[in-house]
């Protein structure tokens, strides 16, 4: 059986291996896929030893994705800019390749499950860090009107607007100078982990505008609550990502793409 495992620090709570593994039984594919705990200071030693002793692929997760990408020897396109790395595996020349499938995960939830147009829209980006690396790309592949990356350092938001900014049309900005309304808005900060929200001023929603955070919880996230006092007609959460991003790793591995919308339904039942 090929063994593949997610692996993080923490890493008990990750719904990875529940996606994984009923992924596995819908298409028949003969694996296990566990969690592996790293220490903080140890993760390259954590992979290699996975590597070593049969692993057949990783996922990668907080805080390890740009660790990921430094260890990676080769990266798919998709992965390379974004120099984060959520998906590993072994050539059969033993060269270890990473991939972000972030993106593309975050893509088509919006688009083929959530029926989102992102060609021609205007799209706000909250965050600047490596969440929002992964998903930049993509994105601007879709052809949006505009990405405005917004940050609480600007200096960063700039940062990415130079990287990807051949890609599509980018712009960078504080909070405060935001001018809405914007078609789509993504959450990409790591403050609605702790329940905070962004200093965000008024107007960036109407009634059309759809919301999206990428972190999940099982309770509304305080930008979807956000989102709803302003108005928002459609608010999602990072679950469809976590499972499609998770699809579109099993599909690198197995080259089969799983069917997510029964995955969906098992960890969120209406
Ligand atoms: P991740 O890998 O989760 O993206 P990160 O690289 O540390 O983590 O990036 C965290 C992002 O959340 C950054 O954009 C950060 O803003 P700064 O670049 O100004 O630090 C943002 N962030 C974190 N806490 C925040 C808060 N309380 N308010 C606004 N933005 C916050």
């Amino acid at each position: 059986q090929a063994r593949y495992a997610v692996v993080g620090n923490p890493i008990e709570h990750s719904l990875s291996p529940r996606i994984h593994t009923a992924f596995a039984e819908q298409t028949g594919e003969s694996l296990v896929y566990e969690r592996l705990l790293a220490p903080l200071e140890g993760f390259r030693d954590s992979v290699e030893r996975f590597f070593a002793e049969g692993g057949a692929g990783l996922n990668v997760t907080v805080p390890f994705k740009q660790q990921a990408w430094e260890t990676a020897g080769r990266h798919e396109p998709r992965a390379a800019r974004a120099g984060a790395v959520n998906t590993l595996w072994r050539e059969t020349d033993g060269t270890l390749v990473g991939d972000n499938t972030d993106g593309a995960g975050l893509v088509r939830d919006l688009r083929v499950n959530n029926g989102v147009t992102l060609a021609g829209a205007r799209i706000l980006v909250l965050g600047a860090g490596g969440a929002v690396r992964g998903i930049l790309e993509p994105l601007l592949k879709e052809a949006p009107a505009e990405v405005v990356i917004a940050n609480r350092t600007l200096a960063r938001a700039e940062g990415l607007r130079d990287l990807f900014g051949d890609t599509g049309a980018v712009a960078a900005s504080t909070f405060e100078a935001l001018l809405g309304p914007f078609d789509v808005i993504i959450n990409g900060t790591s403050a609605s982990l702790q329940g905070e929200l962004p200093p965000l001023p008024g107007g960036l929603v109407n009634p059309a505008t759809v919301c999206y955070d990428m972190m999940y919880s099982q309770a509304e996230t305080a930008f979807n609550a956000w989102a709803r006092q302003q108005g928002s007609g459609l608010r999602l959460d990072g679950l469809g990502m976590l499972v499609e991003q998770a699809a579109e790793s099993f599909l690198k591995w197995r080259q089969v793409r799983p069917d997510t919308g029964p995955v969906m339904a098992m960890l969120r039942p209406d």
